[in-house]
């Protein structure tokens, strides 16, 4: 979408001339109109992977995007006025010939006139804009949640998202489930964000803008999807080894799929005769120490992901790798080789203990 975009703005500038950057602007953000017509599908995998502030999918990232496009639109003109009138003055006064290089131009000192011409103007549309920032903001931050809003949790850690749904004691990490909003059914998600460690950044840019998760203070941010699919998105402030493998995956499910999701995660997990020695090994391995698994006794950490539906999920290690035993052997026998430098210590197991605890975790769905 981006690259179509910029395309279509360059073929506009090299086309026409700076007299069409406006028309660019409004084509651009009609586009964006347009594209941002609700969408619903039962079970929607569409990965929506372009990270663009020009395609919202949601409430306030549509906001803040008609912003941006005022902002631009503006700032487009400004450039229109000031780079014809200079283009003029080059042209016009020009050198003509050898007579030029002999007489001055006439000397011009003080004219009220022009300097009430560049102060006031821009003055006025600083104030604009300001105005229009200020009342986007305070909008956005003191939009008031109808009591069917769903509220999650997210905590950041070093490298990865603990996700939590107070309302359905529901826990999971790193692939954030949350409901569609329609006109006739709106689900807004709010979003309180917090973190175990150092500051992290959340932004998924089609759902919402940039809120940043400090620790031990609680923020806030909402999101209103109008689209089913796949949302991917990056902790934004440098956070240490890993930070760009902090990967974010929202998940937008119609309603009955999401309530399905939340049934499934309220799960008990099922304790598998056949996996008993997996178990085992999990817990005298003490991965139990950093993981928590429901129900399986001496699986309590908190410092890791839990797992109790660790197979319900579609990445490993924050979005790093996809699930499956290929990558997930990888990283039992050595975290460090997908994603150097994050907390999960090298547990040296053996390849044999690396299956037993495979066939463990394969059943925690
Ligand atoms: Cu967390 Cu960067």
């Amino acid at each position: 979408m981006l690259n179509h975009l910029h395309t279509k703005y360059s073929r506009t500038m090299r086309g026409s001339g700076r007299g069409w950057l406006l028309l660019g602007f409004t084509v651009a953000a009609f586009i964006g109109f347009l594209s941002s017509a609700p969408v619903a599908r039962a079970q929607d995998s569409t990965i929506r992977a372009i990270q663009n502030i020009f395609d919202p999918l949601s409430a306030p990232a549509e906001t803040i995007y008609y912003v941006s496009v005022l902002v631009m639109v503006v700032c487009a003109g400004i450039f229109v006025v000031v780079g014809g009138l200079l283009v003029y003055a080059i042209i016009r006064y020009r050198r003509r010939g050898p007579e030029d290089d002999h007489e001055e131009p006439p000397q011009v000192y003080g004219s009220a006139a022009i300097e009430l011409a560049w102060t006031v103007p821009p003055i006025l549309i600083v104030v604009m804009l300001v105005l229009v920032t200020a009342r986007t903001i305070g909008e956005i931050e003191h939009h008031k949640m109808p009591d069917a809003a769903e509220e999650i949790r997210v905590i950041g850690h070093r490298y990865w998202w603990e996700v939590r749904y107070p309302k359905h004691d529901v826990v999971t990490a790193n692939e954030i489930h949350v409901p569609l909003s329609t006109r006739t059914n709106r689900v807004p998600t709010e979003m309180i964000l917090e973190s175990a460690d150092v500051i992290h950044g959340f932004w998924v840019p089609q759902l919402n803008g940039k809120t940043m998760l400090v620790p031990n203070y609680r923020n806030t941010m909402w999101i209103e999807p109008y689209a089913t699919g796949i949302y991917l998105g990056n902790c934004t402030v440098l956070c240490g080894q890993q930070h760009a493998n902090m990967l974010i995956r929202v998940v937008v499910d119609t309603p009955e799929v999401y309530q399905k999701w939340l049934e499934s995660q309220k799960q008990a997990s099922v304790s598998d005769p056949q996996v008993a020695e997996g178990q085992q090994q999990f817990i005298s391995n003490s991965c139990g120490t950093c993981h928590h698994i429901e129900d399986a006794r001496g699986a309590t950490g908190v410092f890791g992901p839990d797992l109790t539906h660790f197979s319900s999920r579609a990445t490993l290690g924050s979005g790093v790798a996809t699930n499956d035993d290929q990558h997930l052997r990888s990283w039992l026998m050595n975290p460090q080789d997908l994603k150097p430098g994050c907390l999960m210590p090298n547990m040296q197991l053996s390849s044999k203990q690396v299956d037993s605890i495979l066939a463990y975790l394969r059943t925690l769905k």
